[in-house]
């Protein structure tokens, strides 16, 4: 059997945790030769109901789950953490955009930024879905001056699967016979899924759909995802997102099936501005990702990828004084 790891998960008791948190324990992130030692924040006020959370999980009997720390000090949750997983933030209702969370939430990753820098373990992967997701990551890395930024990522993965699901019902293939699927940029409405680069069963998807399809259909109703199910369900996605953010993790430590998209610091890669933290299409092999370089972008695709980079900019320069 493997050495536990620890996995820190903020917004434990939250919806997406309810989730995230058994199948983690299950060991659909890291497999099912991993134990697992399972660190868990919440504030003061929803201790008892991440208490009644770690009830069931122990009520499971999960083989892989070694130990349950629950705690609402951010110094414990993130102490030795391997994986951070930062899920805990308000999420928007109906009506608001991503960004309006922006003065909610920002503060909270500037503390735990802190906490991940004194007390993860060196090689710690952070992930961060709380929204604004890409800024919240830059808000992190930036109060974890002895961390690497590139250990800092955010969630664009449920974009990327939503994508792949809307592109492979329209073809009436199955998702695993589309490649080359990318998400630039933030997760926000902003986002550009591009099918420029995209083959389905080995075909140009531009070949099988129509243009009109790809630019009034398919490229706002990913953008629109997130809104569409507040709309219907009453509350954000939850096990979606618990879903994908386990398709991240897994991806990063052990490997993708080809590429994927993740939110990651920008080197400059595709004439985006250094720093701010940008979605591109990656593969990931032992332990690290990597960008995929050498797309042809044209006109359309450069004009949606600078939008959703100008986004990201303004949303930098009002968090600035977080930035450390
Ligand atoms: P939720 O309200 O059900 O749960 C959030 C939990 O976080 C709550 O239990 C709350 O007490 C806790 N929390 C708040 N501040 C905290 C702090 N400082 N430390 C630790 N815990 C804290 O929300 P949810 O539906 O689970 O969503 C969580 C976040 O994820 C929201 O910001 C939502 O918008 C975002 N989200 C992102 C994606 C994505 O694709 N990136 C997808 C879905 C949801
Ligand atoms: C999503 O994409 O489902 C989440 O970011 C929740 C939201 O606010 O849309």
């Amino acid at each position: 059997m493997k050495d536990p790891v620890r996995i820190a998960i903020t917004g434990g008791a939250g919806q997406i945790s309810y989730s995230l948190i058994f199948r983690i324990a299950a060991g659909d992130m890291l497999g099912p030769d991993q134990p697992v030692i399972l660190q868990l924040l919440e504030i003061p006020q929803a201790m008892d109901a991440l208490n009644g959370v770690v009830m069931e999980v122990n009520d499971c009997a999960f083989p892989l789950v070694q130990d349950i720390v629950a705690t609402d000090d951010p110094n414990v949750a993130f102490k030795d953490a391997d994986f951070a997983l930062l899920v805990g933030a308000r999420p928007r209702g109906p009506g608001m955009e991503r960004k309006d969370l922006l003065e909610a939430n920002a503060a909270i990753f500037s503390v735990q930024g802190k906490a991940l820098n004194d007390h993860a373990s060196r090689d710690v992967k952070v992930l961060v879905v709380g929204n604004p997701a890409n800024t919240n990551a830059l808000i992190a890395s930036c109060n974890a001056p002895d961390l690497d930024a590139g250990q800092f990522t955010a969630m664009t993965r449920l974009d990327h699967n939503r994508a792949l699901t809307q592109l492979a019902q329209k073809t009436g293939k199955h998702v695993t016979d589309v490649e080359n699927m990318i998400i630039w940029g933030n997760h926000s409405a902003t986002q550009y899924p591009d099918l420029a680069q995209c083959k389905v069963d080995g075909k140009a998807a531009f070949d099988l759909v129509e243009r009109d399809w790809y630019e009034n259909d398919f490229i706002p109703t990913v953008q629109q995802r997130g809104a569409a199910i507040i709309k219907a369900r009453g509350a954000s996605s939850a096990a979606s997102a618990a879903s994908s953010a386990i398709d991240h993790m897994h991806d990063w430590a052990l490997g993708s099936k080809g590429i994927v998209s993740m939110a990651i610091p920008s080197d400059g890669s595709y004439g985006i501005e250094e720093g701010i933290i940008y979605s591109y299409p990656v593969r990931c092999q032992g332990g690290k990702y990597e960008i995929v370089q050498g797309f042809e972008i044209d006109a359309f695709s450069e004009e949606k990828m600078k939008a959703t980079e100008k986004e990201l900019r303004e949303e930098r320069a009002a968090v600035e004084h977080l930035l450390g």
